[in-house]
């Protein structure tokens, strides 16, 4: 089998490697991948969603696996390309994914099946923005596109609105765009993640990020952290009623609306005092929660993604671990306001019971690894109970250093403590 991933990250270099290690020695290819990336799988010569059509049809790809959303929604839509070319594609076609592209499409479509979600207002300038926060605040502001995970405020007051509505409207920071004033939820985050294939389901290991900076939930808003997932993350019972009350009618949703989709739909979801909410749909898997739950999975993510991409959910060809996976992100200098690139990283040599994903590193002249992004690594590890799970992650990041290393000490403690 042959199987091009799309994207170039922690979370591809994941699922690269989880396809890898699926029985059957798949070829795989990457596109735009990364040095690490391409241990595992080869590049490709592409420079563009046509080419990378083309490039797919004359190697004989037998599946294109979206890991970035980008591309999703980028032109004609790179599932919609696949399908019109006849190349099984885990991931779905653009007006799908508006899910994730567009925060006003999600909640218009959340309103109208009917599932749990902040009350929310669209706006289209500086002015109807603050009409409809109305004074109320905590308030959550959201830019209506692709913000690269930055198009979101949570903002306690007056000051901090007027900073991120002046950044969008008058600055235009994103873009053009419209902005949903949200009312502000409270409770702890999860996120589960479903492969949908039509009109059938299954929920992958619930998985949760973390995505302020600094330890204790502080600072700004980044990427992501840290991760750590487990089937034990939520009770039985709560998982059952996110099921019912949230991944059902989304599911019986899409295919009402006629909105085709096969692939992974990530549930941002808020556990409130009034239940489970959604804040946010992802046409993909979650970065970092994908480095976490990749090894809790167990047999055949390869056929599992090629057989749903052909309309069959074959939940038999895999399964999940039942312990807990925790995941460390180690960040560049500066990280995220801007980010250093170029520094050199040691301990990568280092083996043992863990894993390493490389999100923004590349090899130099000399073949020595070296930082180029934000987050830089994420180091993975899991034991059948929490508090070795972490203790182990934590250990294994302590072997690798580089200059300017950021990370965060309370990835898996805070909130289970
Ligand atoms: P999103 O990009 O929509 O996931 O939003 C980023 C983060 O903003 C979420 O993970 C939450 O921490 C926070 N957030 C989004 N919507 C709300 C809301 N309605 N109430 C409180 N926090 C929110
Ligand atoms: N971890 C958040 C995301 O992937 O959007």
């Amino acid at each position: 089998m042959r199987i091009l991933v799309v994207g170039k990250g922690g979370r591809e270099h994941a699922l690269v490697r989880a396809l890898a290690e699926s029985p059957g020695n798949p070829e795989l290819f990457c596109f735009p991948g990364s040095d690490a990336i391409f241990e595992l799988a080869k590049p490709v010569a592409a420079d563009g969603l046509e080419s990378l059509i083309e490039w797919m049809m004359a190697h004989a790809i037998d599946l294109c696996v979206a890991g970035e959303e980008s591309y999703l929604v980028k032109g004609e839509g790179l599932a919609n390309l696949c399908v019109r070319h006849g190349i099984p594609c885990w991931g779905p076609p653009k007006e799908s994914a508006q899910l994730e592209a567009s925060k006003e499409f999600a909640k218009e479509f959340l309103v109208r099946n009917g599932i749990p979600t902040a009350r929310a207002t669209a706006t289209e300038s500086l002015a109807a923005a603050v009409a409809a926060i109305g004074g109320k605040y905590p308030t959550v502001l959201k830019f209506d596109g692709l913000a690269a995970g930055k198009g979101v405020a949570v903002c306690p007051d007056e000051t901090s609105a007027m900073v991120f509505l002046d950044e969008v409207f008058t600055r235009q920071r994103f873009g053009p765009g419209r902005v949903l004033v949200e009312d502000c939820l409270t409770g702890p985050e999860v996120s589960i993640f479903a492969a949908i294939v039509d009109d059938r389901y299954l929920i992958f290991t619930p998985a949760r990020d973390y995505k302020r900076a600094l330890d204790g939930d502080h600072g700004p808003n980044t990427g992501g952290m840290g991760a750590v997932a487990s089937r034990q993350l939520v009770s039985k019972e709560l998982l059952e009623r996110i099921e019912e009350e949230i991944v059902v009618p989304t599911v019986a949703g899409l295919n009402r609306e006629g909105l085709p989709y096969r692939g992974f739909l990530y549930f941002g979801l808020m556990l409130t005092p009034d239940g489970p909410q959604v804040i946010e749909y992802n046409c993909r898997f979650g970065d970092p929660e994908c480095q976490a739950v990749m090894p809790l999975v167990n047999g055949d993510l390869a056929g599992f993604c090629l057989a749903g991409a052909n309309g069959e959910l074959r939940g038999d060809l895999i399964s999940f671990d039942d312990g807990w996976s925790v995941c460390v992100i180690l960040a560049s200098a500066g990280y995220p306001e801007n980010s250093r690139s170029g520094d050199v990283i040691r301990g990568l040599e280092n083996t043992g019971d863990f894993r390493v994903y490389h999100a923004g590193t590349r090899k130099n002249a000399d073949g020595i690894w070296e930082t180029n992004g934000g987050r830089v690594l994420a180091v993975v590890s899991g034991a059948a109970a929490l508090p070795e799970a972490v203790a182990k992650a934590h250990a294994a990041a302590d072997l690798i250093s580089f200059p300017g290393l950021q990370r965060r000490h309370d990835i898996g403690i805070l909130h289970f403590d």
